[in-house]
């Protein structure tokens, strides 16, 4: 292994021993009689000093030569020494170029010399070599970690549907048409109709963290074409709030995982995420139109509420009530999915909500229809047709409990934590209207 230890496993216990380091080069002094070089590996920088008088002469002349972002590995002795500034410095007995850099560098991974998006996206790999990019995804990775954990410790099994399917579930536009043998299908734009077919198995509590298709034409700042969705499902509610305590809860779980594993990430992005408190507020449907109506913004009931919307909203509950995540419930029926239950005592409206995060939406969710006539009227009702739902509707006909759940975007719940303007900052390689590569 060229590599024993990360630089920031390099703690005083191991000064005046050998160790190994490897990464790319960062930056390289030459100061005629001693030589600096500081290597980056994923945990941070290494500094590694060559006086003349105590390194080989081939090391002490190879220094200088190194191109910023060469890949190099080096072994030496750990020297712990108030004069080096991160405290310690390697004194090296060996040192191995791996690989080459070209020069010029397609971008400055130090972030001195900053890119546009757009540059930085086609050097993705290059991008990501700037320690406040990774420090999205590290955080990424932990916030996932934290919602498995989550998960499993609740009580759910992690199910996979298909991505390739026959028919739409969150409406006939959106669709990524594509040619299967002799038949059309479609991407999968949800695991909607999946996720509740396995409340008919007995799986009882699932969750799936897979992508979501969506042909969105438009460029906007929280939409991908390609998007990671957290679904989950749970059978035997009794009503919609017993799946928003659930949100909830696992969505200050997984905020705190990350305020208590990713302090120096938090820190790269000069971030202050503070503790959720809970329970989130609750706010009907109607309680945001007369919200909106004092702001001076008319929405006419039975429409959704647009981003403006959504906006003026998120910033009257984080200014009126410390809000920054909070539950908007109680919507029309209308504006919501065939799937969704409507209240049986007021069938305008049903038994579904969105969280909302600093005015943008995360996650919609709500209880399912699970009497096979009515959800058949429901689907009616949206003008679709219940023999092409077939193959759903068959797992309502022997035994459905009463259901719900709900589709987090991971990408939005990051992007929104982590206070950042453009969800493509979010995701590796973002899939949008224009863009297929890398
Ligand atoms: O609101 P959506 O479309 O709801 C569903 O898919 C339902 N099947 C969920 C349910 O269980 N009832 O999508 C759910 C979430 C959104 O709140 C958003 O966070 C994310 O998925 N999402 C997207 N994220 C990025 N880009 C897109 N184009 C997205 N579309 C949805």
């Amino acid at each position: 292994m060229y590599r024993t230890h990360y630089s920031n496993q390099i703690t005083e216990e191991l000064n005046g021993r050998k160790v190994k380091v490897a990464g790319w080069v960062w930056e390289v002094k030459d100061l005629g009689g001693i030589k600096f070089l500081w290597i980056r590996d994923r945990e941070g920088i290494v500094q590694i000093t060559a006086p003349k008088k105590r390194v080989k002469p081939g090391i002490f002349n190879l220094m200088p030569k190194l191109n910023a972002e060469d890949v190099v590995a080096v072994e030496g002795i750990v020297n712990f020494t108030p004069k080096a500034k991160l405290g310690f410095e390697i004194l090296p007995e060996t040192l191995e170029v791996l690989s080459r850099a070209e020069s010029p560098l397609p971008l400055d991974p130090t972030g001195k010399v900053k890119a546009e998006l757009d540059t930085r996206l086609d050097n993705r790999f290059m991008d990501l070599r700037n320690p406040e990019v990774m420090a999205i995804f590290k955080i990424r990775s932990t916030a996932l970690r934290a919602v498995r954990d989550f998960f499993h410790m609740n009580g759910f099994i992690e199910i996979h549907t298909p991505k390739i399917i026959a028919t739409a579930t969150e409406g006939g536009t959106e669709l990524f048409p594509m040619k299967y043998f002799e038949k059309n299908a479609f991407l999968a734009q949800s695991p909607q109709l999946y996720k509740q077919m396995m409340m008919a198995s007995g799986l009882d509590r699932v969750y799936e963290i897979a992508p979501i298709f969506r042909a969105e034409e438009h460029n906007t700042t929280r939409h991908l074409n390609e998007a990671w969705s957290i679904d989950a499902e749970m059978a035997f509610i009794e009503n919609e709030e017993e799946v928003m305590r659930f949100l909830e809860r696992l969505v200050a779980y997984t905020i705190n995982y990350v305020r208590e594993h990713n302090a120096k990430e938090l820190e790269a992005l000069s971030l202050n995420l503070e503790e959720p408190k809970l329970p989130f507020p609750r706010l009907s449907y109607d309680g945001a139109l007369d919200i909106l109506n004092d702001l001076g913004k008319e929405v006419p009931w039975g429409e959704d509420i647009d981003t403006e919307g959504e906006r003026l909203l998120g910033r009257y509950m984080l200014e009126n009530e410390n809000a920054p995540l909070y539950f908007l419930y109680r919507y029309p029926s209308e504006v919501k999915p065939f799937y969704i239950m409507k209240y049986g005592d007021e069938p305008e409206i049903c038994r579904a909500f969105d969280l909302e995060y600093y005015g943008v939406e995360i996650t919609s969710g709500g209880q399912r229809e699970h009497r096979t006539d009515v959800l058949e009227e429901q689907i009616r009702e949206k003008g679709l047709s219940p023999e092409s739902f077939e193959f759903y509707l068959k797992t309502f006909r022997y035994g459905m409990p009463p259901h719900g759940g709900f589709g987090l975007g991971a990408e939005r719940l990051i992007k929104q934590m982590l206070d950042l303007n453009n969800i493509r900052e979010v995701i590796l390689f973002p899939r949008d209207r224009k863009r297929l590569t890398p």
